[in-house]
């Protein structure tokens, strides 16, 4: 039995959901679901309201997922204007920068919308129209929401890329998408370091496909040296004497809002499309409920805006509730291990959500680092983007939160737009290591491998038998794909790719992916793209890449290469096949471990048994199963010998 957390008293009294409060929101969505879809969708201001809230078939012969479909609303103007009335001077952004003797800067409503409202204005005279792609490779700060926004304001579809993907992976997504328009920053700032942003988009737009950029905005913000170029402009000339109002027109619920890549367990990267009104419900909707919002917080999600968390957290879900949210551009190791702590005490942060790897990252340090900061102002404590061992929930609730604040566990996906899984911090009993249960509306099931629903305390894969508001709703560009990924394996179903158990109190606990999508410190990594970079290098005849056990990281990526025949393998290769990967991916995709292959096991039909090379670099070499079935067994053996120590 596990330990179980309930929401402790000082917070539960003055929680906006409780117990009975949840329940009765579940009851509403079984009775009538679409009025209480319909009547959440009020929480935004419409242009026009609509009348129908959910038209969705999961079966491949009628496929569609449509919500408010009838609906007009701009986000932008969800985000900004209607609470110009309200609350004006409201901080909407905090900027903390990554040198602390640097000043932090507040930015209110006002100043927010007239920023976005001047760039808005910046991109229709570059000749940027709805439905226009707008690429933004920006490091944390507040410009890269006012682009985001300013792109909402005027439909056009904005792909952010995280500023730590290399310039291949930039081009590859500058491509996919046909961007018109790049958004980027002479560099960013990371732990004392300055990151070469602009040069990476040189470099990116070097490569074929990425013709389709007319433009290159460029912000001053670290004030390296940069090359400049004849599509290059300063976004300081570009909004310069540009009017700070702009009329935004509504767009129809189902009009694309953004599109955002994540890696995939075969190909390239997917473009996972975002539409307006669904998404922004439910960003908004869970924003509130997860975190119990309220007038006063200062809320902090330390995720980058080039990750889903930094879209529906840090900046749609919390602007659109009016929310004070924070953004902070360096790391949790600079100058010290205390700063995130430092930070909470610098702005007061009430609500403050993060990920696990981080936390175990801090944990090794100890408590001290944790102790000498106070933290008083902290009321709630989350977590997302990987299981949370419940050693790191234990020591996040004890030394962080002083076991007063709740603990969320959120369980979702770039594909799910916003959380499904994730306790109602007022309502339930958190378990360490239970992303626990469904939000109202949201219907998980585990299925065996012949996709027939399991009843009960179970171990299984993780469906949802049912749409959501911020479902995604396509691979841009690439419809076929998003059927064939999600709705194929369990026809009629939305197949998760997570493996979970549920228990007898009907908790779920995912264990992690079930297909081959390694998730390093959060991190979707595709095993093809890593083994397409290695077999990219010249000395390379074959490699197979797999997740294993890592401490910090969650999973960490281990690679198995084998080199073409005269090559022998050394250190300096190693390190070059390394290089390889950083170049063509990014330092987030860089093998933990390599070790080289002689041969790789393969089935007769020449597929490579990636469950024998899992548990080889997991280290476990009794629980390979039944290696009769390989063409050749025998290179088995030479891989379990030759298997690297991961401590
Ligand atoms: C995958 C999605 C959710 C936004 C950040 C990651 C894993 C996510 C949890 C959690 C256990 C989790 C799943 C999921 N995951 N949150 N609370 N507990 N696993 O988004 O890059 O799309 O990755 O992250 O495996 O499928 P993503």
């Amino acid at each position: 039995m596990s330990k179980r957390y309930p929401p402790p008293a000082r917070f539960a009294d003055q929680a906006s959901t409780n117990a009975s409060q949840l329940q009765s929101a579940h009851e509403r969505v079984a009775n009538d679901s679409e009025g209480h879809w319909l009547e959440l969708a009020k929480r935004l201001d419409w242009a026009h309201p609509p009348t129908r809230a959910k038209d969705v078939s999961f079966h491949r012969d009628d496929f569609h997922i449509r919500w408010y479909e009838d609906g007009a609303l701009n986000v932008s103007v969800n985000c900004l204007d209607r609470h110009l009335a309200t609350q004006p001077d409201k901080t909407a952004i905090i900027f903390e920068p990554d040198d602390p003797n640097r000043p932090a800067r507040r930015i209110s409503y006002r100043e927010l919308h007239a920023e976005v409202c001047q760039m808005a204005n910046a991109l229709t005279a570059l000749g940027v129209v709805k439905g226009d792609r707008v690429t933004l490779y920006l490091p944390m700060i507040p410009e890269a929401a006012v682009v985001m926004l300013a792109c909402a304001r005027l439909g056009a579809i904005h792909s952010v890329v995280f500023g730590g993907f290399s310039p291949d992976a930039l081009a590859g997504r500058i491509a996919d998408c046909e961007s018109k328009l790049v958004i980027t920053a002479d560099g960013g700032f990371r732990g004392g370091k300055v990151i070469p942003l602009k040069a990476n988009v040189d470099e990116a737009l070097s490569r074929p496909g990425t013709e389709t950029v007319q433009t290159v905005v460029v912000l001053k913000h670290a004030g390296n040296t940069i090359a400049w170029q004849d599509r290059d402009r300063w976004y300081h000339d570009v909004v310069a004497g540009q009017p700070d109002t702009h009329m935004a027109a509504p767009m129809q619920a189902e009009d694309p809002l953004f599109i955002l890549y994540t890696s995939g367990s075969t190909g390239k990267p997917k473009g996972v499309l975002h539409t307006t009104g669904g998404y922004l419900v439910w960003a908004s909707y869970t924003h509130d409920l997860l975190f119990d919002l309220k007038p006063n917080d200062v809320y902090w999600c330390t995720a980058d805006v080039g990750w889903v968390t930094g879209h529906s957290y840090v900046v749609y879900g919390p602007l659109a509730n009016g929310a004070t949210t924070l953004m902070f551009e360096g790391v949790p190791s600079y100058p010290d291990i205390s700063r995130f702590w430092q930070v909470v005490d610098r702005h007061g942060v009430t609500l403050f959500y993060t990920a696990p790897t981080a936390i175990r990252a801090l944990m090794r340090e100890g408590d001290a680092p944790v102790l000498k900061t106070s933290r008083q102002s902290l009321r709630l404590l989350g977590t997302v983007g990987e299981p949370i061992n419940p050693e790191a929930w234990e020591w996040y609730y004890r030394v962080v939160g002083d076991s007063r604040c709740p603990i969320i566990d959120t369980w979702w996906q770039t594909e799910t737009g916003a959380a499904l899984i994730s306790p109602v911090p007022g309502a339930v009993d958190a378990k360490p290591g239970s992303a626990t249960l469904p939000l109202p509306g949201v219907f998980p099931a585990l299925v065996d491998a012949q996709g027939a629903i399991l009843d009960g305390a179970t171990d299984g894969n993780l469906v949802l038998l049912d749409s959501w508001p911020g479902q995604m709703r396509t691979v841009y560009g690439d419809p076929q794909r998003f059927i064939d990924t999600y709705f194929s394996t369990y026809p009629g179903r939305y197949f998760t790719g997570d493996g979970a158990r549920r228990d007898a109190d009907g908790y779920y606990w995912i264990t992690g992916r079930v297909d081959d999508v390694i998730n390093v410190s959060g991190h979707r990594i595709g095993t093809a793209e890593v083994e397409s970079a290695l077999v990219g290098h010249p000395a390379v005849a074959e490699a197979a890449v797999v997740g294993a056990p890592h401490d910090i990281k969650g999973q960490g990526i281990y690679a198995y290469v084998t080199l073409k025949s005269g090559i022998e393998p050394n250190e300096a290769l190693r390190k070059q096949l390394v290089a390889q990967v950083r170049h063509d991916i990014g330092p987030i995709a860089s093998p933990d471990w390599l070790q080289w292959a002689p041969g790789l096991p393969k089935t007769r039909s020449g597929k490579i048994m990636r469950r024998i090379l899992r548990k080889i670099a997991e280290d476990a070499p009794d629980q390979l199963g039944d290696t009769s079935t390989l063409a050749d067994p025998t290179v088995v053996s030479s891989l379990v010998t030759e298997r690297l120590n991961r401590a």
